[in-house]
């Protein structure tokens, strides 16, 4: 029995208060790292045992993790530890004429339903409603005159900063049946998108049953798992988080969901033209790591 223990808290003071008023966003992304601990712990040899909003008195803390045992790491773990280093958000068109494999997104589906989540691969005509989606949360978006300055804010942090979208790599103009956020850049939008018409590419909505906080997280932890198997099976993607954020576009995503859902995140995966992904600054683990007491894994077993 090992007595380390990782407690997860939200920053509130890092949420985007205009574009996530809810925190619905940052609860997800606190989600994305709790995955990616267990991941690590995973990969290390140890079996996380977590406990999801363990005190309704701390709202904050979101999740609270203990080491119990150790066990051998897969190859299935190492493949993932590996791959939430290789993985960048991918904005740029996938390449034309080689679709997802349907045995790709099976595996998908089912990374997000071990993490308590469900996952739903639009089918084409649904593609079609998601581009209403999108262009409305875009239209909506676009005369939020707060939300579209905190965008402008999360643009351009400066070339040292360690978070927010550099404008080099958010893709320039191109013809999509889905059309991404563009974050209000127009021609400031400096990374080549690439060529052909977007249309191999996969849409998959990341849904839970209810929509409480703690789903948020589960959201997460769901997405981060989806995505580390999509890099370990070659796919590079972006999310899509503009057509949950406007209650509308989100009312028609969930119009989409069967069986019913409540959207949580929307992912766009494909082929990478490319092998160079355009990559964004990560904040280094001592901005968000605090060790109150060192105790070395292993000590006391
Ligand atoms: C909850 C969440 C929502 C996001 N929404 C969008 C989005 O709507 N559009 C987009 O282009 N990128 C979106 N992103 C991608 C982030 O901008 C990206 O993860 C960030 O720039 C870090 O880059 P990386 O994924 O390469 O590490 C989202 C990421 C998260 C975690």
């Amino acid at each position: 029995m090992y007595d380390d223990v990782l407690d997860l808290y939200a920053d509130a003071d890092r949420r985007l208060p205009d574009v996530d008023p809810h925190g619905r966003l940052m609860i997800l992304s606190c989600g994305i790292a709790l995955h990616h601990a267990r991941v690590s712990l995973a990969a290390a040899g140890y079996e996380p045992a977590v406990d999801r909003m363990p005190d309704a008195g701390q709202p904050s803390l979101l999740a609270r993790i203990r080491d119990r045992r150790a066990r051998p790491a897969t190859e299935e773990r190492l493949a993932a530890y590996r791959s939430m280093r290789l993985r960048h958000t991918d904005r740029r068109l996938f390449a034309d004429g080689m679709p997802v494999p349907d045995e790709v997104l099976t595996q998908l589906r089912v990374a997000a339903e071990a993490e308590g989540a469900r996952l739903h691969p639009l089918q084409q005509q649904d593609v079609v409603y998601l581009g209403y989606a999108a262009q409305g949360a875009h239209t909506v978006g676009a005369h939020d005159a707060r939300a579209a300055a905190e965008l402008h804010r999360w643009t351009h942090r400066g070339a040292d900063a360690p978070d927010g979208v550099p404008v080099g790599t958010v893709a320039g103009a191109a013809d999509r049946p889905v059309p991404l956020r563009d974050f209000g850049l127009g021609d400031e939008a400096a990374l080549p998108p690439g060529t052909g018409d977007d249309t191999d590419a996969v849409y998959l909505v990341v849904a839970t049953v209810s929509d409480e906080p703690v789903d948020w997280l589960v959201a997460g932890e769901a997405t981060s798992a989806v995505w580390l198997t999509a890099t370990t099976q070659g796919l590079v993607g972006s999310p899509m988080s503009d057509v949950i954020e406007i209650p509308g576009a989100r009312a028609l995503v969930r119009s989409l969901l069967q069986p019913p859902g409540q959207p949580q995140l929307v992912l766009r995966f494909g082929l990478a033209q490319t092998a160079e992904p355009p990559v964004s600054p990560r904040r280094p683990a001592s901005d968000t790591v605090t060790v109150t007491e060192r105790r070395t894994i292993g000590e006391g077993v």
